[in-house]
């Protein structure tokens, strides 16, 4: 048996529509229930469905062979994983957003920062030589500013509309992210025939999708 972690939330239900493609299905019963472990059809791949940040740790662990997660928890975790497919799903930007759009260039002083993505924050400002406070939240970043806990943010922005109905406007873009194939470097080598076919039918079934889209922008 092969267990897939998928992340929870904004990418759950493209990641399950893309493993159906590739022939890893789960019927309506299990997909609408909220049991968070459940096997597909075939009895040969068991789903676990984790919080985001939590994806990396399960797949690092060996508790699950693989997963699907976004880049942008994966830059965050720094976990040690195989990473073999750009699933093209849930395409989002990390970007550094304030109220202030030349607050960067205006200010003398140490800005501070808030964020769910700390370390990336830390390394997208420490390759800057810019000094900064980051201040670690769990979500609503966006919050942050208006409310005088920081100057900048660091987040996703998928649509925009989030930061705009918040009054805060991208001052830079860190990274590109969509969701990801991740793999257990031990699971891959002990379950290499398996895993190997779940990695050759999503692989298909992208490629197809790039091609009926006309084409990829990577
Ligand atoms: C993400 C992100 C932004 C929002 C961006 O939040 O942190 O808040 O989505 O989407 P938009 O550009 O389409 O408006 P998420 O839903 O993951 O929740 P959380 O950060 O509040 O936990």
């Amino acid at each position: 048996m092969i267990t897939i972690a998928i992340a929870k939330g904004r990418m759950q239900d493209d990641a399950l529509a893309l493993l159906a493609r590739a022939g890893v299905r789960l019927d309506d019963d299990a997909r609408n229930s909220r049991r968070l472990a459940l096997t597909d059809d075939s009895g040969r791949y068991q789903f676990i469905f984790v919080k985001p940040a939590d994806v990396p740790v399960y797949v690092e662990h060996g508790i699950a062979d693989c997963g699907v997660v976004g880049r942008d928890v994966l830059l965050e975790s720094q976990a040690d994983l195989l990473l073999p497919l750009d699933l093209g799903i849930a395409r989002c930007r990390m970007v550094v957003a304030a109220a202030d759009a030349e607050i960067m260039t205006r200010s003398l002083g140490m800005l501070r920062v808030a964020t769910k993505y700390s370390h990336i924050a830390a390394a997208h400002f420490g390759s800057r030589g810019i000094p900064v406070e980051i201040i670690q939240l769990s979500g609503s970043v966006e919050l942050a500013p208006a409310l005088g806990l920081a100057d900048l943010i660091v987040d996703l922005v998928e649509t925009g509309r989030t930061l705009r109905e918040n009054g805060l406007t991208v001052v830079e873009e860190i990274a590109e992210s969509t969701g990801r194939l991740v793999l257990n470097r031990a699971s891959y080598q002990l379950k290499s025939d398996s895993i190997t076919e779940l990695v050759k039918g999503l692989e298909a079934v992208v490629n197809a999708q790039v091609n009926a889209a006309g084409g990829g922008d990577e």
